[in-house]
């Protein structure tokens, strides 16, 4: 059968690439991407509607005219400007899901797939190893969403038998299109920083250790978990998924392999290090590995290489 996915906040990191992704796989006009404001260039085959995931009038309308067969929900406010916009952050991220989920209950759409995050474990989950079921107490009121929307996705899959997918990413590096108001942008910023001045001032401190992922990975990853029989998935709150984890000190001494003269200094009282002392260092996922055979491919030097080969071209 064939497929036809709507992509709600595709103009932002992820969904940019998945939006390419998914385009070359399925073919452009199966392709409809949505966001709030217009992207910055559209290829003639390329479908885009304006929506907000807050108007579930607007939504049922795009569902009813395009009848997707999948949806990607990537429309959320990440964890530092969540703590600047509490109550936005909350509305935006709980009930854009929930309009989502009501939607696909009542349409009938067969598969729905929502981003969780590392930002749902904290600081009494296990920094080291943190596994799929542990202790979650998040205390950013991102972290907070994320977790109550993966327990709204299993109530959901349990009570209504939607088939919905998903991942808790680490922070995602890439190049393509910059993240927004994350507590790990740090580790993207360092690379556009390190070739247009040769210096980055990182917000985290230097031994800030966090799990991350490079954009290919994260994009073969979802795409894989999309593919898996659902039989085989045992979690329908969202997968664990690890690429590799590193410091900011780590990072820059990558980069200093490949540009010997970069300098990272590092600032004091950003409000993003409490959040990232919160999460993780490096967690565990031997559910994803074993469900849907899961296994990234780069690790820091590898995607320092990538990083810094493509930026050189674009930047
Ligand atoms: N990268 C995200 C953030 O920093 C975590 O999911 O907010």
């Amino acid at each position: 059968m064939e497929e036809r996915i709507i992509i709600l906040g595709a103009n932002g990191q992820i969904g940019s690439e998945l939006a390419a992704a998914l385009r070359t796989k399925f073919g452009a006009p199966n392709i409809i991407t949505s966001d709030i404001r217009e992207p910055k260039s559209l290829a003639e085959e390329e479908v885009f509607e304006l929506a907000n995931v807050l108007d579930k009038d607007k939504l049922k309308s795009l569902f009813e005219q395009y009848k997707p067969t999948q949806v990607y929900l990537l429309a959320a406010m990440l964890s530092a400007t969540g703590e600047q916009y509490p109550q936005k952050a909350w509305d935006l991220n709980m009930n854009g899901l929930l309009n989502v989920l009501d939607l696909a209950v009542e349409l009938g759409i067969q598969k729905i797939f929502w981003p969780s995050s590392i930002a749902v474990f904290g600081p009494n989950s296990p920094k080291i190893d943190t596994p799929q079921y542990c202790v979650m107490d998040p205390n950013s009121i991102y972290g907070i969403s994320k977790l109550a929307g993966e327990r709204l996705c299993e109530y959901y899959h349990k009570r209504y038998g939607l088939d919905i997918r998903s991942i808790r990413y680490p922070g995602i590096i890439s190049w393509k299109t910059e993240p927004g108001g994350g507590t790990t942008d740090y580790a993207v910023h360092i690379y556009f920083e390190a070739l247009r001045q040769g210096a980055y001032t990182s917000f985290l401190s230097e031994n800030t250790e966090l799990p991350m992922l490079y954009m290919p990975d994260a994009v073969r990853g979802t795409l894989e978990l999309m593919d898996a029989p659902a039989e085989q998935l045992t979690i329908r709150s969202s997968y664990n998924l690890a690429g590799m984890s590193f410091t900011p000190t780590d990072i820059a001494k990558e980069i200093q392999k490949i540009l010997p003269n970069f300098e990272i200094s590092y600032s004091d009282n950003d409000p993003r290090q409490a959040i990232a002392d919160s999460w993780p260092k490096r967690i565990e996922d031997d559910y994803a590995r074993k469900d849907w055979g899961w296994n990234p491919s780069f690790d820091l030097e590898a995607m320092t290489k990538d990083m810094i080969e493509n930026l050189k071209s674009t930047i």
